[in-house]
């Protein structure tokens, strides 16, 4: 079957990225994880892929300073170099310009820690806790122009107890992202392959 070339962009320990990658060794998946970048040189994903025998490679975005679109055409140069076809942003905590969205649209996606359209951007639990909502979770939408704003793939509610706390919340919310997120790829993965929108050069 066909499989899109996935890289996988992180910014941090990269535990939702294991968990595409455990998806990953499944025959039917219609994604190859050949790439995982991040942003941050230290960052422990990188390690864990490495592990695995992927490439792992750091674009670190300080000596960038304030010019993202700079930084983002050292990243796209990378993904170019590995004919990526998908890319999945799994704690990638950059905010991306028109450009680079551009070149992914379509081919890009995001999971974000709430049940979007609620709570974009930061501190998504404690706000979440705070309003006195009955129930938090995690959302994978397309990435669009706008931060957290495009279509929603999937979700998963998890409810919040009473004496939660944001950390105790989002240990419990990351659970949730790890079944979601495989699942969420493999949807927006086999829409792209049947879509055959053309790939950025
Ligand atoms: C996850 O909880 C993910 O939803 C969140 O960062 C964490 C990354 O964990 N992403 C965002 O907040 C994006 N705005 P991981 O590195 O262990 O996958």
């Amino acid at each position: 079957m066909t499989r899109l070339k996935l890289a996988i962009l992180i910014s941090g320990r990269g535990t939702n990225m294991e968990a595409i990658l455990q998806a990953a060794r499944a025959d039917d998946y219609p994604v190859n994880p050949v790439l995982v970048l991040s942003n941050r040189p230290d960052a422990k994903g990188l390690d864990t892929a490495r592990a695995q025998g992927l490439a792992a490679i750091a674009v670190d975005h300080k000596p960038y300073s304030k010019d993202r679109e700079a930084f983002e055409r050292a990243v796209q140069q990378v993904l170019l170099e590995h004919e990526i076809e998908m890319v999945v942003l799994a704690g990638f905590m950059r905010i991306l310009t028109p450009w680079f969205v551009g070149q992914w649209a379509g081919r890009m996606i995001n999971i974000h820690p709430s049940l979007l359209p609620k709570y974009p951007g930061l501190n998504t639990h404690q706000r979440a806790i705070d309003a006195g909502d009955a129930e938090a979770g995690c959302s994978v939408h397309w990435v669009t122009e706008g931060v957290d704003e495009g279509n929603v793939i999937a979700q998963a509610p998890v409810p919040i107890e009473a004496g939660d706390s944001a950390d105790k919340l989002a240990a419990r919310v990351l659970l949730e992202e790890h079944k979601l997120y495989p699942r969420a790829v493999a949807i927006a993965a086999r829409e792209i392959l049947s879509k055959k929108k053309p790939l950025p050069v």
